[in-house]
């Protein structure tokens, strides 16, 4: 019997709705249109508050498979560490920063950069120095690294910070560029960069996902690139949709999320999506279409 790959069917496609920095805006109404949407698994970059108990309180009752890391506002500026320790424990396993986290069902590797991270190059923060030591640019790029190949080889890996790597340009409007002084510069993260760059001699790096460079830019310089791939095929995807509750100029509430779909283990379609409270997709931005359709195998 010839099994639907083999026959170049599609078999299944792996849905995953990513939250962009939250920055608090993350309630009930998000929660009941994720059962709507009903994604395989939900991916969140960070800042969801300024260190409130809330929002990860809300996202460890959630059922659906999920993966998070926290940025730099969930410290809550507490040079202690103990606001961000309180929200670490609050997430449990589903943090990954610096780790591993595989997502079975639905089948997905997900490796964590460096948590709490405020770009720029690499720098500690004092609330994350408070919480996990004095680490050296070296050893961050070693724990993403290792994390990384301790993955299963059989699924998809996505990894996912708070800031985007260094690389992707140094303009404002640049998937990490800073664009709230000028010079505008490449605000990414050396650490997270360094360590994309090894884990593909090893096995490919199909997406990279991270937020905290809002869309918006700062002094009016329009809207940045929230999507890039490079000439190794690594899809860089800035999901910082930001306030991601809003509404139209009809007035219709809308909550953003981004999404992206692997068919077969491969990328497909990434998108950032925004829906109405009742589940329907109002206005959807493609950012990488899915590959053709594979051909029928001959008899
Ligand atoms: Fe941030």
């Amino acid at each position: 019997m010839q099994d639907g790959k083999s026959l170049g069917i599609r078999l299944s496609d792996l849905r995953i709705a990513i939250a962009g920095d939250l920055h608090g805006q993350w309630d009930a109404t998000d929660e009941r249109l994720l059962e709507l949407i009903a994604p395989d698994a939900l991916l969140v970059v960070g800042d969801l508050n300024d260190g409130q108990q809330q929002i990860p309180a809300r996202l460890s009752r959630l059922q659906l498979p999920l993966a998070c890391v926290l940025g730099n506002h969930d410290t809550g500026r507490d040079s202690s560490g103990r606001t961000l320790q309180r929200q670490l424990a609050a997430l449990g396993d589903r943090h990954c920063g610096w780790g591993l986290r595989e997502l079975r069902p639905p089948g997905l590797a997900v490796v964590g950069g460096r948590p709490a991270s405020a770009g720029g190059g690499f720098h500690l923060n004092q609330g994350a120095q408070a919480v996990f030591g004095p680490v050296s640019l070296e050893e961050s790029v070693s724990r993403i690294v290792t994390a990384a190949l301790a993955a299963d080889p059989s699924l998809p890996l996505v990894l996912l910070a708070h800031s985007g790597p260094t690389g992707l340009g140094s303009a404002a409007g640049d998937p990490c560029g800073r664009d709230w002084k000028p010079p505008a510069c490449d605000w990414g993260d050396q650490d997270l960069a360094l360590a994309i760059e090894r884990i593909r001699r090893r096995r490919p790096v199909p997406l990279v996902v991270f937020g905290h460079m809002h869309h918006r830019l700062k002094r009016g310089q329009g809207d940045r690139l929230s999507f890039c791939r490079d000439r190794a095929g690594t899809a860089y995807l800035n999901t910082a949709f930001v306030p991601r509750h809003g509404t139209d100029d009809r007035g219709r509430p809308l909550r953003h999320f981004s999404w992206a779909v692997f068919r077969d283990g491969e990328l497909g379609e990434v998108s950032h999506r925004w829906y109405s409270p009742e589940g329907e997709l109002l206005y959807r931005q493609v950012l990488a279409a899915p590959l053709a359709a594979k051909q029928l195998a001959p008899c």
